[in-house]
C-alpha cells in the first residue's frame, strides 16, 4: 500500500444538514442491557438515582445521544406496555422468548424509559407492538404517553406520577416483521402498518413520525413489495402517514470479537463499508415512489455482531469492542455524513452490554468502550452541514461476500470496496470539520488534504488509535484506548499533511479563510 494517500474537501459543495438523528442509539431489553446495565433498582447499592445507575447516566450525558429506541428490537413485538407501567411490586413477572426465555420483571417501563432519556439527554424513540399487540394497545399507549387533556388513559399517566405528557414523537409501527416482528410478506406488513397507523393520533401538539418496517440488509424487494402495495392499497395512509422507513444492517464479524488477523480485520470493515450500497440502494427504490422524500430513510439497527464472549449466555449477546470496531463505527458515520441528504436517523445496536455497545458494565463498574470514544470525536458534525468529501485513497480490499457472509450480514454478492482512508466533512459558521479512518491494521498512513476553494491556517488534531490492532478496553485496564490530547497542526493555505496511524480515526477541525 501506498503511505501517502489523498482525499479532497469540498466545502462549497453542501449534501445536507447531518440529521443529529444519525448518531442515536438503541437500547432493548435484551441480557445485561436493561437489568442491570441502565436499570439496577431502587434498592441496589450501586450509585443510582430512582433505581437508573448513575456511572451509566453520566458517562453518556457528555455525549448528547440525539435519540434512544426502546424496548426493542425482537423484544417489541412481544411487549405489552401496560406491564411496565404503575406500582412495581404489582407488575407481571413476564418471560423474554426471544432472548433466552429470560424473566422480565418489568420493573424498567415507560416511565422509567422516559426519565432514563430526560436524564442522558436524549429524545425517546418507541417501538410499538404489531406483531404479537392490537392497534387498540398502541393507540392507547400514544395517548397515555402524548396528551396532556383529561381522558382515561392521560389521568393514569397522572396517577402514576407524570403530570405532563411525554411529547414522544417516533413510534415505530412493529420491528423486523419480515422475521421476528411475525414473519410477514411485505404485503401482509404494508395491510398491518396502514391498519396500525390508522389509530395513531396526534395530541397535544405532539405531531408523530411513524416508522415502518424497512428491509433486512439489502431486501431489494422488501423495500419494493412495501411501497408498491402502499401505493396501490393505501394512498391514503401512503400519503401522510409515513414519515419513516427502517433498515437494519449488521456488518457481522470476522474471527470474534478480540482475536482476527489482519485480513479479517479488512474483511470485517469492508462489508461495514458495505452500508453505503443498503443506504443508495433503498433510497432509489424509495424515491421511484416518492420523489421529494416526504418518507425517510432509516438505519434503526446497525454495527458488528460477534460471537458471544466465552463464559457468557449465548442470548445476551455480549461482545468486547476493540478498535477495529471503532473503526467501523467511524466509517459508518461518515457514510452516513456523506449521505445526508438521503438518510435522517441511524441507532447503533445496542447501548450498554450487548453487541457493539458504547458501554461495558459489571457490578459497580462502567467502562467506556472505543466506540464510546468515536461518538465523542464525532459530535461536532450534528447538525452541521455535510460537505462533499472525495477519498482518492487506494481500495485496499475489495469485498465479495461468500455465502456464508451473505447469510450472516445480509450484504449482495455485488462486490464493494474499502478505501485506505474514508472520512468526511461538515461546515458550521465557517469551521470545517473533517474526520478520517485509516482503515488498515498495521500500515500508517501520510495523508494529502486538498482543500477545493477556501484555505485552513490552524488545524485541530485529535485522534483515536492504539499500538495493536486487537487494542480494547478492560475493566482491568480501562484506559487502553481513549482519545488523544488535542493537537495544533499550521496548515500552508488549501494542503495539509497529517500522519495517521495505522487502524485510527482522526478528526481536523480548523476556521477556513
Ligand atoms: O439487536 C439485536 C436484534 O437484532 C434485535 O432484537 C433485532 O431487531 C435484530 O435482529
Amino acid at each position: 500500500m501506498e503511505t501517502v494517500q489523498r482525499v479532497v474537501v469540498l466545502p462549497q459543495e453542501p449534501i445536507g444538514q447531518v440529521s443529529p438523528y444519525l448518531h442515536g442509539h438503541f437500547a432493548e431489553h435484551l441480557g445485561d442491557l436493561i437489568y442491570p446495565g441502565i436499570y439496577v433498582g431502587e434498592q441496589a447499592d450501586i450509585p443510582h438515582t430512582n433505581g437508573l445507575r448513575n456511572a451509566v447516566i453520566e458517562a453518556l450525558r457528555p455525549l448528547q445521544i440525539p435519540v434512544l429506541r426502546w424496548p426493542g428490537g425482537c423484544f417489541a413485538d412481544g411487549y405489552h406496555w401496560r406491564d411496565g407501567i404503575g406500582p412495581r411490586e404489582r407488575r407481571p413477572l413476564r418471560l423474554n422468548p426471544n432472548w433466552g426465555m429470560a424473566e422480565e420483571p418489568n420493573s424498567f417501563g415507560t416511565h422509567e424509559f422516559i426519565a432514563f432519556c430526560r436524564a442522558i439527554g436524549a429524545e425517546p424513540y418507541f417501538a410499538g407492538n404489531l406483531g404479537s399487540g392490537t392497534p387498540a394497545e398502541l393507540r392507547d399507549w400514544v395517548e397515555y404517553c402524548n396528551f396532556a387533556g383529561r381522558s382515561a388513559l392521560a389521568d393514569e399517566r397522572r396517577a402514576n406520577g407524570a403530570e405532563e405528557p411525554f411529547h414522544v414523537r417516533f413510534w415505530g409501527i412493529g420491528n423486523e416483521n419480515w422475521g421476528c416482528g411475525g414473519n410477514m410478506s411485505p404485503e401482509e406488513y404494508a395491510g398491518l402498518y396502514s391498519r396500525f397507523r390508522t389509530f395513531v393520533h396526534n395530541y397535544s401538539g405532539t405531531r408523530v413520525e411513524a416508522i415502518a418496517c424497512g428491509p433486512n440488509g439489502n431486501d431489494w424487494q422488501w423495500t419494493r413489495r412495501f411501497f408498491e402495495h402502499m401505493a396501490r392499497h393505501h394512498t391514503h395512509c401512503r400519503l401522510n402517514s409515513l414519515q419513516g422507513f427502517a433498515a437494519h444492517y449488521y456488518c457481522g464479524s470476522a474471527g470474534t470479537a478480540t482475536d482476527y488477523t489482519e485480513s479479517q480485520w479488512l474483511e470485517l470493515l469492508t462489508k461495514a463499508a458495505a452500508i453505503e450500497g443498503i443506504i443508495t440502494g433503498h433510497r432509489r427504490i424509495m424515491d421511484e415512489y416518492d420523489p421529494k422524500r416526504a418518507c425517510k430513510l432509516i438505519v434503526d439497527e446497525w454495527g458488528t455482531w460477534h460471537p458471544v464472549e466465552p463464559g457468557k449466555p449465548e442470548s445476551g449477546l455480549y461482545q468486547q469492542n476493540t478498535i477495529r470496531d471503532a473503526c467501523v463505527a467511524a466509517l459508518t458515520l461518515d457514510t452516513f455524513h456523506n449521505h445526508a441528504d438521503k438518510v435522517f436517523m441511524a441507532n447503533l445496536a445496542q447501548l450498554v452490554n450487548v453487541l457493539q455497545a458504547l458501554l461495558l458494565v459489571e457490578g459497580d463498574r462502567c467502562i467506556q468502550t472505543p466506540t464510546y470514544h468515536v461518538f465523542r470525536l464525532y459530535q461536532p458534525h450534528q447538525g452541521a452541514q455535510a460537505v462533499r468529501f472525495l477519498s482518492q485513497a487506494e481500495v485496499i480490499s475489495h469485498g465479495e461476500a461468500s455465502e456464508e457472509q451473505c447469510r450472516s450480514c445480509s450484504v449482495d454478492r455485488q462486490p464493494f470496496a474499502l478505501q485506505a482512508v474514508h472520512g468526511s466533512a461538515s461546515m458550521r459558521n465557517g469551521t470545517l470539520c473533517v474526520t478520517v479512518v485509516n482503515t488498515h491494521p498495521t500500515q500508517p498512513v501520510e495523508l494529502d488534504l486538498e482543500l477545493y476553494q477556501g484555505k485552513l491556517t490552524e488545524v485541530e488534531k485529535v485522534t483515536l488509535a492504539a499500538q495493536d490492532m486487537h487494542a480494547h478496553n478492560t475493566f482491568a485496564h480501562p484506559n487502553t484506548v481513549q482519545l488523544a490530547p488535542p493537537q495544533t497542526l499550521k496548515a500552508r493555505d488549501q494542503r495539509l499533511r497529517v500522519q495517521l496511524p495505522a487502524g485510527s480515526i482522526t478528526r481536523l477541525m480548523g476556521q477556513l479563510g
